[in-house]
């Protein structure tokens, strides 16, 4: 008998599939019914025995929860492409098999890119609370100007799939120049957009339109920093879609707030949710949303399906649909 603890497990076909897929294997499994993150005890109190565990990224996989686990836990599957929350070294340590949703979420994450690029660089968010508030009075030269995308530059920081995705679809705004940088040049990738190489001060320097998509590590931590920031234009946009982590926060709003940089937009944050006092919420250049990149009922039910996929197959002992190589 395996006891299954899943976390926030909302997904219809997610939860069809487990149940006939678990009754089939002879599984027990525990559901956390709920759209809160599991309170942290109640999840190391239901861990524990499971053979394998699908969590979101709102639990943080760590040595507590391997340990309240115990010698049984088997797999590990995250219904996320990010895996910073989880403690690679201490699954490995275990044995324990990680399955994750690269992927399925790109399209959707592309997409909320663009629309956030476009909402800071046109600065829709102000312009809607200017209209709504009384602010619109007659048609003025300058009111609300921003910055268009036709003839410009766009860096990628990290380019993978999803910064492919996202210069894909740029390309019809008639962008001049894609430009990327990463640990090493990705040719491969980098072909399908015509996108050049370039050192990450020159990414920087470039850039009208900076996209971050690289995954959070110890080597990207804080990376988006004063001396990034004090590099670019100060027309420029910073955009970050991929882990709050990645930028150094107090950096980023001293670089808006003095005009360093022209705005920015934020999926992700530290921490999330971002508090409503945090100054951040206070610049009329900064738009913030609160981590909805994949939030499209396609992709939200694809992701889940394919964490249940994984979590049974590495039950099975098969191959995952998506594994994580530690
Ligand atoms: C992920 O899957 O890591 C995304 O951040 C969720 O939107």
């Amino acid at each position: 008998v395996l006891v299954v603890t899943i976390t926030n497990l909302l997904w219809i076909h997610t939860f069809l599939s487990l149940c006939s897929s678990l009754f089939f294997l002879r599984v027990q499994f525990e559901l956390w019914d709920s759209d809160d993150p599991i309170p942290r005890q109640e999840l190391l109190k239901k861990v524990k025995g499971c053979d394998g565990l699908l969590c979101v990224l709102t639990e943080k996989i760590d040595a507590e929860v391997l340990n309240a686990a115990g010698p049984n836990l088997k797999v590990l599957s995250t219904m996320s492409v990010g895996f910073d929350h989880l403690s690679l070294g201490e699954l490995k340590k275990r044995g324990i098999r990680v399955g994750y949703t690269p992927e399925v979420l790109t399209d959707a994450v592309a997409e909320l890119t663009i629309a956030l690029l476009l909402a800071t660089s046109r600065r829709l968010i102000e312009a809607t609370h200017e209209a709504k508030t009384g602010g619109w009075g007659t048609w003025r030269t300058l009111w609300l100007c921003g910055y268009e995308l036709a003839d410009s530059t766009v860096g990628i920081f990290g380019l993978g799939r999803i910064g492919v995705a996202i210069a894909e679809r740029l390309k019809p705004f008639k962008v001049k120049k894609f430009i990327y940088t990463d640990v090493a040049p990705r040719p491969e990738l980098a072909a399908a957009i015509q996108a050049e190489y370039v050192s990450m001060d020159e990414l920087a320097r470039q850039s009208d339109f900076l996209a971050v998509c690289c995954a959070l590590t110890p080597e990207t931590q804080g990376i988006c920093n004063k001396n990034l920031f004090s590099k670019m234009k100060n027309t420029s946009i910073f955009i970050n879609t991929s882990r709050g982590g990645v930028v150094n926060q107090e950096d980023l709003y001293e670089a808006l707030s003095t005009g360093q940089i022209a705005g920015a937009g934020l999926d992700v944050t530290v921490p999330e949710p971002l508090p409503t006092n945090h100054p951040l919420f206070t610049l009329k250049n900064c738009v913030i949303l609160p981590h909805i990149a994949s939030a499209s009922y396609t992709t939200r039910n694809a992701m889940s399906a394919l964490a249940a996929n994984n979590l049974l197959a590495g039950l099975r002992g098969e191959p995952m649909p998506k594994e994580l190589q530690l």
